[in-house]
C-alpha cells in the first residue's frame, strides 16, 4: 500500500489539497480531523467537559464511531448516525481540539486510522500522521499558510455553512487551537523530521504542482 501524510495547522488547506490529490491518484482521502470532530460533537451534545479525562474516557465507552468511504468520500457515523454535516462548526472545533489532547481519545482513534491505511492507498491528513500514525508513510508533507490566509479560509467556510461569526472570532479561536494542538504533550502538531514543507499561501495550483512532483518521484513515475 502507498501512503501520503499531510500534517499542518487548521485552515492551511490540507483537506482541499488532499481531496484533489486523492482524485488525481485514485487514493482514499482520510480526514482524521473529522474523527476527532465526531468525538467533539458527542461531548458537546452530551455536555461533557472536553478537558475532563475521566469523563471523556467514560464517554468513549458509549460511543461507536465508524468511518465509511462512499464513492471515495468519507462519512463519519456516531452511534449509527451520519454526522458528517454537523462536525464543522466553530464550537465542535473547540471541543475537538480540547479532547484531542487526551491520551484515551488518541488511543481510541489510533487503530482506526492505521487500519484504513492497511486496506487502501491513502492520503491522510491530520496533525500527527507523519510522526505517530504512519511513521513509514511513503511521502510526508507538513503544510502551512500565513495566519491571515488560514483564518480567511476558515471564516469563509463557516459563513458558507450558515454560521454567523466574525473574522476576529475565527482568528482568535484558531490561534488558541493552534496553541493547544502544537504544545500538547501527546502527539503535538509538529513536522516529522523527514517531512517536506508544503506552503499553501499562494495559488493552490502551485501547491498541487509541487506536491505532485514529489509524489510522482516517489511512485517512480
Ligand atoms: O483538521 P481539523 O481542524 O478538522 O481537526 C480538528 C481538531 O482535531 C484539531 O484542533 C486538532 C485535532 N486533530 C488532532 O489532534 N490530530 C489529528 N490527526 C487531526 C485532528
Amino acid at each position: 500500500m502507498f501512503s501520503i501524510a499531510i500534517d499542518g495547522p487548521s485552515g492551511a488547506g490540507k483537506s482541499t489539497v488532499a481531496d484533489i490529490l486523492a482524485e488525481e491518484y485514485g487514493f482514499v482521502h482520510v480526514d482524521t480531523g473529522a474523527m476527532y470532530r465526531t468525538i467533539g460533537l458527542y461531548l458537546l451534545r452530551n455536555q461533557i467537559d472536553p478537558s475532563d479525562e475521566n469523563a471523556v474516557s467514560k464517554a468513549l465507552c458509549n460511543l461507536d464511531l465508524n468511518v465509511e468511504y462512499i464513492d471515495k468520500k468519507q462519512h463519519v457515523y456516531l452511534n449509527g448516525e451520519d454526522v458528517t454535516p454537523f462536525i464543522r462548526t466553530n464550537e465542535v472545533s473547540t471541543y475537538a481540539s480540547k479532547s484531542s489532547a487526551l491520551k484515551p481519545v488518541r488511543d481510541y482513534l489510533l487503530d482506526a486510522q492505521r487500519n484504513v491505511a492497511k486496506k487502501y492507498n491513502v492520503i491522510m491528513d491530520g496533525r500527527d500522521i507523519g510522526t505517530v500514525i504512519l511513521p513509514h508513510a511513503n511521502v510526508k508533507f507538513f503544510m502551512n499558510a500565513s495566519t491571515e490566509s488560514r483564518a480567511h479560509r476558515r471564516h469563509k467556510e463557516l459563513l458558507e455553512k450558515g454560521e454567523s461569526i466574525t473574522f476576529e472570532k475565527v482568528l482568535s479561536s484558531m490561534l488558541e487551537r493552534d496553541k493547544n494542538d502544537s504544545s500538547r504533550k501527546i502527539a503535538p502538531a509538529i513536522p516529522a523530521e523527514d517531512s517536506i514543507p508544503l506552503d499553501n499561501s499562494g495559488p493552490i495550483e502551485e501547491t498541487i504542482a509541487f506536491a505532485k512532483n514529489v509524489i510522482n518521484e516517489r511512485l517512480g513515475k
